[in-house]
């Protein structure tokens, strides 16, 4: 196992009825918040009038930063920003998904700075300052309610790209708020939730058992409870098991003394900034793709993986026939829950193929598990169309 720090300051407040929590902690940050949420979904669920009551309730003056896109945009950001400062906003609260979570991330670390908030996305700065935020999460997948990631997309440039910004203060999570999420955002954010523990678990590290069984758990726990709240999108215990798997799967428990990969999300990113599609339907087209590609690299871990997680029976057959196994039960698993598994699902051919290839590797190489190059992700986007 490597040397580790492990901090985490984010507030969980998970169940039913906790957005009552909300009024004690406006009360705590300030009296001018910006309020930051996407297109409409918290509108017609009703948990807009519930936030802007129990906010005014703290006494507080509420703005608002609306129309957050999925895949949030740079251009968002900014205008967020200018408010804040003409307004003299304290403290941000995000009500959505990772989306929206993350354009308020990029808000905060973007007041205090002087310079343009694009230069923590491109490694220019680190963010060492923010105003306070909350998040009030409404979909289960990026794990944004507890890190200090955000993803933001400059459109001019067609870059999407991830920095390291601020964790939020608090973040409420009631599973109930999850209920009305559609069919197809949750099965993009369960491919998100399983590929965020694949990210972590296909490791070299040697001797990190718990780390290894935590993955495992948070994965068995998304398949079996996958297709309950796919029957059934009301079930509470089922929405409330994805929800706190998807908190766990990206909060920094499974990564410690692990080295990590991540070459799957940066070439998923990488697509999305060129053609736009959901980060978790893109997910589930490369990552077993990737797995195919690298296998070879530590065979005994998909083994692992194959028995562990998907029941593969191992007896008289070779290692290498048990890996493929498990890999083609991932596959099998993605088509079942109704997820794409091809890039051609999104109408995304060879054209732009060696364009993502390099927007994929804008600092050189990436991953761990296998270093890949420009030429390896062409590779793997080739296998995925
Ligand atoms: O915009 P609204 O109207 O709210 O609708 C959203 C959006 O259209 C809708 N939605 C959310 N909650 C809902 C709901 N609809 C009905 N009922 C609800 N309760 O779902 C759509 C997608 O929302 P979005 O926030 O884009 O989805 P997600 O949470 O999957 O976030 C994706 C973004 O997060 C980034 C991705 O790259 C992508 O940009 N990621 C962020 C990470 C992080 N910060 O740690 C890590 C991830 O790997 C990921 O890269
Ligand atoms: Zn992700």
């Amino acid at each position: 196992m490597n040397p580790f720090v492990y901090h985490n300051p984010t507030q969980l407040i998970f169940g039913r009825g906790q957005l009552s929590m909300l009024k004690e902690k406006a009360e705590q940050l300030g009296q001018t918040v910006l309020l930051v949420y996407g297109g409409g979904s918290i509108k017609r669920s009703g948990l807009y009038e519930k936030v802007v009551s129990l906010l005014q309730e703290a006494g507080c003056r509420v703005l608002e930063l609306s129309g957050v896109e999925p895949n949030p945009r740079l251009s968002t950001v900014k205008k967020g920003i200018e408010l804040c400062r003409q307004e003299g906003v304290n403290w941000i609260l995000a009500v959505g998904g990772g989306s929206v979570i993350d354009a308020a991330k990029a808000v905060a670390v973007g007041v205090p700075y002087e310079g343009d908030v694009w230069d923590f996305y491109t490694r220019k700065a680190l963010a060492t300052e923010a105003l306070p935020l909350g998040t009030i999460l409404t979909l289960a997948a990026t794990g944004s309610e507890m890190n200090r990631g955000s993803v933001v997309t400059n459109w001019d440039t067609k870059e999407k790209h991830g920095a390291s910004t601020t964790f939020p203060a608090f973040s409420i999570l009631d599973p109930e708020n999850t209920f009305s999420v559609p069919r197809d955002q949750t099965i993009y954010g369960i491919s998100d939730i399983m590929s965020h523990v694949f990210e972590q678990y296909f490791t070299h590290t040697p001797e990190v058992p718990l780390q290894t069984r935590f993955a495992e758990s948070i994965l068995k726990t998304v398949v079996e409870n996958a297709d309950r709240v796919l029957a059934n999108p009301d079930d509470y215990d089922a929405r409330a098991n994805i929800l706190y798997c998807g908190t766990m799967a990206l909060n920094g428990t499974l990564p410690v003394g692990v080295e990590t990969d991540w070459a799957t999300h940066s070439i998923e990113h990488a697509v999305s900034a060129v053609y736009d599609i959901p980060h978790g339907g893109g997910l589930a087209i490369i990552f077993p793709k990737w797995m195919r590609y690298v296998y070879r690299e530590n065979v005994a871990r998909f083994v692992r993986f194959a028995v562990e997680v998907w029941n593969v029976d191992p007896s008289g057959k070779t290692d290498d026939e048990v890996a493929l196994e498990g890999i083609a039960a991932t596959e099998a698993f993605f088509a079942r829950i109704g997820a794409p598994t091809r890039l051609a699902d999104y109408e995304i051919d060879d054209q732009h193929l060696q364009l993502m290839a390099e927007k994929a590797t804008p600092f050189g190489p990436i991953g761990s598990f296998k270093k890949l190059s420009s030429e390896d992700v062409a590779q793997i986007l080739r296998m995925s169309l």
